[in-house]
Order: structure tokens, then sequence, then C-alpha cells
């Protein structure tokens, strides 16, 4: 092995346990800024790690210190801490990247002067129902009213049918920095993983993402009867807003399939993200080995990216019990091709993302049957 550079990560949750995993195959030392026992660190003894949070100066600056190019797994970290750091060690992606991206209103407008379709949407100045309701004269109902900031599993989002929705939706997103959006009458959300390397934007295929009350609940790779043309438009527009910004690593790109079939950003993520966890078991190299390799300058052949039996994923979520994902778990055992991902989070609270399970087959029809009986627990044992 080759003396390779030690690489600090910031959150030891389940994405920052997988990236872990994806180091320790090639014996790369992974330094993770996160709790004690978190998850990440649970699979990773070396007294590298750092305890603290990413959201704090001094914690970046300690993991630094060790390291000598700086990941997230997470968006809402400290970037002034990074921005600090970026003179001592390389950051990657960029901490103005991460910046950007980690306010969604200010990622759109920073997208739009690349030309990437979005929905159309209006900023919110001091979170009034009279502002909000000229708006909804602008839009129209239903509209979506999402937070700038601090969003992600639809939290930070509320569907507002109409006029009489908005005191309701200004309560529950009370306090937090607001913007509007136009209601996307989709058919079909879809997503691709772009992975940015020093002198390319590669992309994994075009996958179909199904939510449930805006949590992903599964994924299909490739996305189900979408035309080849379809598949590589949605990954040369992915590729064309990550390469609106600066730095190295996977990014995550959400889109809406309209009916006319035109596409439209729904969001990103600077970051891998659960729309590629079946790159695990459907690919030659995962998002998270793409990531580790993207971020140290190591070779990625784009036919590694390919996908090699049609795969479905579908998520492990806290539900009305606090043991219902271990039903789920002993369910899988059973399922034929299921590999099972569990975290390791300890107690289960509704919508927590608790795992994952990705059944590849032969054909996409046959990887659905297989997985069918699964999906009917999860169902059963929704919150
Ligand atoms: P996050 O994933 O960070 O919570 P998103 O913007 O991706 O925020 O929204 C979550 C989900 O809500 C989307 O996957 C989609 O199902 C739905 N959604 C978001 N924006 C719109 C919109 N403008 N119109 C219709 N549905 C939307
Ligand atoms: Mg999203
Ligand atoms: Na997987």
């Amino acid at each position: 092995m080759w003396n390779s550079p030690k690489v600090g990560i910031l959150g030891g949750g389940q994405l920052g346990r997988m990236l872990v995993e994806s180091a320790n195959r090639l014996n790369i030392q992974a330094n993770v800024l996160d709790v004690e026992n978190s998850p990440a660190k649970q699979i990773s003894a070396h007294d590298g790690h750092v305890t603290g949070s990413f959201k704090e100066r001094e914690s970046v600056r300690k993991l630094a210190e060790s390291c000598d190019v700086i990941t997230a797994e997470i968006e809402h970290v400290d970037t002034y801490a990074l921005e600090e750091v970026a003179s001592k060690v390389r950051v990657e992606p960029s901490w103005q990247a991460i910046r950007t991206i980690q306010n969604k209103f200010n990622q759109k407008e920073h997208l739009r002067k690349y030309g990437i379709p979005m929905a159309d949407h209006r900023e919110l100045q001091n979170n009034t129902p009279e502002e909000l309701a000229q708006i909804g004269e602008q839009l129209g109902y239903p509209m979506m009213l999402k937070s700038k900031t601090m969003a992600y599993d639809g939290r930070g989002n509320f569907r507002v049918n109409s006029k009489a929705d908005i005191p309701e939706a200004l309560e529950a997103l009370k306090d937090r920095p607001l913007y509007a959006e136009k209601w996307a009458y989709f058919k079909m959300e879809l997503a691709v993983m772009v992975i940015k390397t020093k002198d390319d934007v590669l992309s994994y295929p075009t996958v179909e993402t199904v939510q449930e009350d805006s949590i992903c609940k599964t994924v299909y790779a490739p996305a189900r009867n979408v035309p080849d043309a379809i598949n590589q438009k949605a990954q040369a527009l992915a590729r064309k807003a990550v390469s609106a910004f600066e730095g190295k690593g996977a990014f995550g790109v959400e889109m809406f399939l309209l009916e006319d079939n035109s596409l439209m950003l729904c969001e990103l993520a600077s970051r891998i993200h659960n729309s590629g966890h079946w790159t695990m078991e459907g690919c030659a190299l995962s998002q998270f080995d793409s990531h580790i390799r993207a971020i140290l300058d190591l070779p990625i052949p784009p036919k590694s990216l390919e996908l090699l039996q049609p795969s479905i994923m579908l998520n492990i979520i806290g539900g009305a019990t606090p043991d219902s994902h271990l039903k789920a778990t002993e369910a899988a055992l059973s399922i034929p091709n299921a590999t099972i991902h569990l975290y390791s989070k300890g107690a289960a609270k509704p919508g927590r993302k608790m795992g994952h399970v990705t059944v590849t087959a032969a054909t996409m029809h046959e990887a659905e049957t297989m997985i069918q009986p699964l999906i009917d627990v999860v169902d059963e044992m929704r919150a």
C-alpha cells in the first residue's frame, strides 16, 4: 500500500460510517469528528478520531491538525471553520461550495446563473401572512413553503394548499429563513450521483426515487420505464449543475421529471447521498469508494460507475414502535439477493434512518418481486 494521506470526516452518522467502510478497504485512515461511539467510529479502531461537533470551530481545527484532506458527510457544518483551516489542509469539496449549497435558496440563486431549470420561487423577507399571500398570488396553489437552511428529509417543507393554510405554514416553520416554491407536478422523481474529480465530472446512472412523507423510501436503479434518452439527459443536467461548484467528491442531485418529459432540479447535496446507496451492490465502485478516490486523486475508471445489475434500495426507517426497524431487518434476512446495511444508531425514532436493504437481480421485474414482501412489512410498521 502507498503511503496514503489521512482523511478527516465531519460527521460520523450512517454516511460517514459507509465512507469509513470504503476507506478501510484501502487501508486509508479516516479520522471522524462527531460524538463518542457515533456509527462511523464504531467500525474504526484507532486514536485519530475527534470528539466534538462539526458545528464547533475548535473541533474542526483539532481535526484539521491530524489530516491531509477534510470532507463532510453533511452540509450543515461550520463553513467558517472550514474556511479557516483551508489554508493548512485540503477541504473537499470546497468550503465555498458547501456554504452556498447548505442554504438552499442561495444554492438555487447560484444555479440559476448557470441556466439550470428549477421551479419558480420567491424569497420571504419578513415571514408575514400578507407577504406569503402575495407570493401565493404569484406562484399559485398549492405551493411549497421551504426553509432555506437546515432542511433535510422534508423537515423544512410545508405544503400550502390554499390561502387558508398560510398561518399554519408560517407557524410550522417559524423563526427560520424561508422561501416559497411553485408546485412541481412531476410524474417521477429522479436522482443522479455525480463524482467530481481533479479533471473530470462523472455520473452514475439515473435512478428513480420514491418519497413518502418527504423521506426517501425506495430507490430504483435504473429508473423504471425511463427511456435511455431521459437517463442521459438527467445525467447531463446533474453534471452541469455540479460543475457550477468548486471542489472534488460526490454530489447527490435530485430532479423532477415532468409530464412533458422535461427535467427540473429539485435540490443538490455536496456529499454522498441516500439516493446513491444502491451503488454499494449495483456497481463495481460505490459512491463511497468513488468519493474517497476523488478527494485523494486516485483513479476512477468510468466503467466502474456503470450499473452491473438492476437494484432496488429500501430504507429502514424508525416506525410506530421502537423495534419496528428490527422487525423489518428480520424480514429482510429471508429476502433473496438482499444485502442488509444497519447503521447501529441505537434507539429508533419515527422517521429516523436506521438502515437500508438493497436487492439486485437480473431484471428489475425480478428485483421488484423479491423485495415486495419486505415493502409490505415496512408499510405495516409505518409510524
Ligand atoms: P429535503 O429533501 O431537503 O427535505 P426537498 O426540496 O428535496 O427537501 O423536498 C423533499 C420532497 O418534497 C421532494 O423530494 C419532493 O417529493 C417534495 N417537493 C419538494 N419541492 C417540491 C415542489 N416544488 N413541488 C412538489 N413537490 C415538492
Ligand atoms: Mg431532497
Ligand atoms: Na446498498
